[in-house]
């Protein structure tokens, strides 16, 4: 077998399966190292002061008084940063961001000025002590108003302009979708909302930033997701040499996409230390975190479905106005600002589709980070799955039944969709099945039914997902340039131990674990001997992190390849070791023997021993037992899913209460099946946040109304019921393990689930739609004034 040779189609998860985490030891121990546990000596403490509006040009700004402060050793400014030509740096989507404002603000809570001082408290105290005159602006809220001919210009900075859009984009073929619309039976069309919601974290962002003037190198213990994606941009911002700069992720606290960006506050920690010569530690506090760092979703949408009067889905139509906030600072493959929406044609085989974005500016926090979703697929996948229970309230047909008659058949995989997406593989009819089977599904109709009869509002929602993970091939996929491939490399000690370095960074997700089971079916060398470096770069290989739940289609492809690197190796080692031709050993998990005589075999540990021994090897064959690999993938991999949500909705008080929730994926061969249903039920919860709870609300003048957790509400165990999980196992064709991505599978599919279920509670009342969240007062105001239809 070769290194990328995929290996029998197997539905197994790996060796060592539902193995615990080997991180969770330190973990539970509370022997987690976060940014906030690093102390230097000397070290110092920045603080960030931050506007009060939403839209004011900065008349003048007096910071004598807080350098005047006992404990401040430095106060830094726009004007500061102009002088070293810092004052605005890149972001992820090509456009610039205020690292400290110098002309105006342009969010609530955008960074000013940022304070160093001898401790927290005082950097914080000196802070009241900064005098900003700002001369209010009217903010542009509304992303619809954004593209008015009298709106505020928000990005006067950029030379010329003089309108808020930050571009248009279009897929698929508008004229075949055209054609479709007017041969179709039956259009059903739709508004919908994605809100503003963010990833929040429990550990907020932060960094400990420590020039040494000696050395001259920088060393950066930050929050990031990325952590070789930073130490480039770094490098580009302050024009140091890239290995002059460390960039160091411990362990970290939840990242879903908040910790992908590069914020100010990390800017700020750097030069601070560059001009004290101190170590400086930044890090955010809640409501911070919530105001000014990335934000997810704000997709105004509007769809469009046509069908035949049987059912059968012909085209789909959408357009998309994308609040992108104050910078576009979203994160996502450059050909794509839209991200990976363009798979909104979802699960179905449609004849056409077709649809346009256009991103705005508005007086909001810069960001659109793929917040547990791979690039905007949350926003794709929810549309379509409402459109089609839209159209199956028009058709009168059951909403399953009609995902069923339209779902991609397995003998078309691989599917190419009208969008241009390669589907890889799978089994959709088998998996929706499987969840109706597993929900009781007829049962439930007619449970409902009679609930009906007595007045009683329950309600179940199906939803179908596919995602597309993995960014991404290098062709097609990079962020700010730097193509999307991720390197691995893996040493094997003289007696047989193993560490594998790599370049994604873990969040909580166990990779320490799961890595390791993949070198482990690969060389049979136990989980717990292979010890997984990541985080650090000056340790690990080039890549570019961990988020749109790429690790295990692109690392974890790598950590097979890289590991079957070292398998040939060690069979020309095997072959010096028995004398005998490579081509006459056989691999069994574990060791290679002679063909012919099983007794003869040598294990990997023997095998890496010899090769770091005197041992003559074949000629051309270095000494030990190491490689390193480099893995671009072929193409995304396409999870998917079926859900089924059960809610009951109070007709006096208009609470949903989610009573039954069954979640069937398919993520290819799992490694780790307990960590993959972790991630699930992550995913659920994250689920039912959105679709009940949460949004990042905004007043008219730009006031930031979610600034802490009291307001920006996440779900609890209260919340959630006890979710009922079903596989099955579609492998990657493409992938070396046949393995998926999955981290985010359940986020993108169950909040379409949620909303299905509500509006289909309240379907007596002659509602078709309610826009996320679906909180007591969105439902009370849905139900208002409508008959009650028995
Ligand atoms: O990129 P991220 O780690 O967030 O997402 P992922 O690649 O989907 O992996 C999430 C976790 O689930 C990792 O520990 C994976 O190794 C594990 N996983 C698995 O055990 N089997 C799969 N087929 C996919 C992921």
């Amino acid at each position: 077998m070769t290194t990328t040779d995929i290996p029998s189609q197997r539905s197994t998860p790996v060796g060592h399966g539902s193995m615990p985490r080997k991180e969770d030891e330190r973990f539970l121990r509370g022997h987690g190292r976060y940014v906030d546990d690093i102390t230097l000596p000397g070290m110092l403490y920045g603080a960030v002061l931050r506007s009060p509006h939403a839209h004011a040009r900065i008349v003048s700004l007096d910071t004598s008084a807080a350098q005047a402060h006992p404990k401040v050793r430095a106060v830094i400014t726009g004007r500061t940063l102009e002088g070293l030509n810092l004052a605005w740096m890149p972001t992820l989507s090509h456009d610039v961001q205020a690292v400290l404002a110098t002309d105006k603000v342009r969010f609530q809570g955008q960074e000013v000025a940022f304070v160093v001082a001898e401790d927290r408290y005082a950097a914080r105290d000196a802070l009241e002590l900064i005098d900003v005159e700002y001369e209010p602006l009217t903010p542009v809220v509304d992303a619809t108003r954004a593209l008015d001919d009298d709106a505020p210009v928000i990005r006067d900075d950029v030379e010329g302009r003089t309108d808020n859009r930050v571009f248009d984009w279009e897929t698929g073929d508008a004229a075949a979708t055209d054609a479709v619309f007017a041969s179709a039976d039956v259009v059903a069309t739709q508004d919908m909302l994605y809100p503003r919601v963010h990833p929040a974290p429990m550990e907020t962002c932060g960094a400990v930033a420590d020039m040494d003037p000696v050395t001259g190198k920088l060393t950066v213990w930050t929050t990031t997701q990325a952590p070789h994606a930073h130490r480039t941009l770094y490098a580009l911002v302050a024009g140091l040499p890239e290995h002059k700069i460390r960039v160091i992720s411990p362990d970290i606290g939840g990242g879903f996409g908040n910790k992908v960006g590069i914020y100010p506050g990390y800017v700020c920690a750097v030069v601070s230390s560059i001009v004290t010569g101190k170590p400086v530690k930044w890090v955010e506090d809640r409501s911070e975190n919530l105001m000014s760092t990335s934000f997810a979703r704000d997709y105004h949408m509007h769809g469009e479905i046509a069908a035949t009067r049987d059912g059968t889905i012909l085209g789909l139509r959408v357009k998309v106005l994308a609040d992108h906030g104050a910078f576009n600072g979203t994160a996502q493959p450059s050909k794509f600002p839209a991200g990976f929406f363009g798979v909104f044609t979802g699960s179905y085989d449609l004849r056409a589709a077709h649809c346009r974005v256009t991103g705005v500016y508005t007086n909001k926090a810069p960001g659109g980070v793929a917040y547990a979703c791979s690039f905007r697929i949350t926003e794709a996948v929810y549309l379509v799955e409402r459109m089609v229970d839209v159209l199956a309230r028009e058709l009168d047909m059951d909403p399953a039944e009609l995902r069923m008659r339209n779902l991609l058949r397995p003998e078309q995989f691989p599917y190419r969709s009208s969008t241009g997406w390669e589907y890889d593989s799978g089994d959709y009819p088998r998996a929706l099945r499987t969840a109706l089977e597993m929900a009781h599904y007829d049962e439930l109709r007619e449970e409902q039914r009679q609930r009906r009869e007595r007045g009683e509002l329950m309600g179940i929602g199906v939803s179908f997902f596919t995602e597309a993970v993995g960014a991404g091939p290098r062709k097609h996929m990079d962020i700010m340039g730097l193509g999307m491939a991720d390197g691995a490399e893996l040493r094997v000690h003289p007696t047989g131990k193993a560490v594998l370095r790599l370049s994604v960074q873990t969040q909580g997700q166990g990779h320490e674990t799961t890595f390791a089971q993949i070198v482990a079916e690969e060389l049979g060398i136990p989980p717990e001997d292979i010890d997984v470096v990541h985080g650090d770069t000056d340790q690990t290989p080039y890549g570019l992190g961990t988020y749109g739940s790429r690790s295990t289609p692109v690392s974890g492809a790598a950590a097979a390849v890289v590991a079957r690197k070292v398998r040939e190796r060690a069979r020309l080692v095997a072959s010096a070791m028995l004398e005998v031709d490579p081509d006459d050993l056989e691999w069994e998990k574990g060791r290679f023997f002679v063909t012919g005589d099983p007794t003869s075999g040598k294990t990997i540990a023997e095998i890496a021993m010899a090769a770091h021994s005197d041992l003559e090897l074949p000629e051309g064959v270095e000494g030990h037992l190491d490689a390193e690999t480099v893995y671009n993938p072929p193409n995304l991999t396409y999870p998917f899913g079926a859900y089924v949500c059960v809610v009951d909705v109070d007709p006096d008080t208009a609470q949903v209460k989610v009573r039954d929730f069954v979640a069937v994926d398919d993520c290819g061969v799992r490694i780790n099946p307990m960590i993959v249903e972790g991630q699930i039920h992550g995913g659920l919860a994250d689920g039912i946040g959105m679709a009940l709870m949460q949004v990042m609300a905004f007043d008219s003048d730009g006031n930031h109304l979610g600034g802490s957790f009291m307001d920006y509400l996440l779900p609890t165990t209260m919340e959630c019921p006890s979710w009922r999980l079903g596989q099955t196992v579609t492998p990657s064709p493409h992938h070396p393990i046949g393995a998926k991505g999955v981290g985010e599978s359940a986020t993108v599919g169950s909040p379409a689930a949620v909303i299905n279920a509500v509006v289909d509670a309240l379907k007596p009342y002659g509602v078709r739609h309610v826009d996320m969240p679906a909180t007591p007062a969105v439902v009370w105001r849905a139900m208002q004034g409508r008959p009650l239809r028995t």
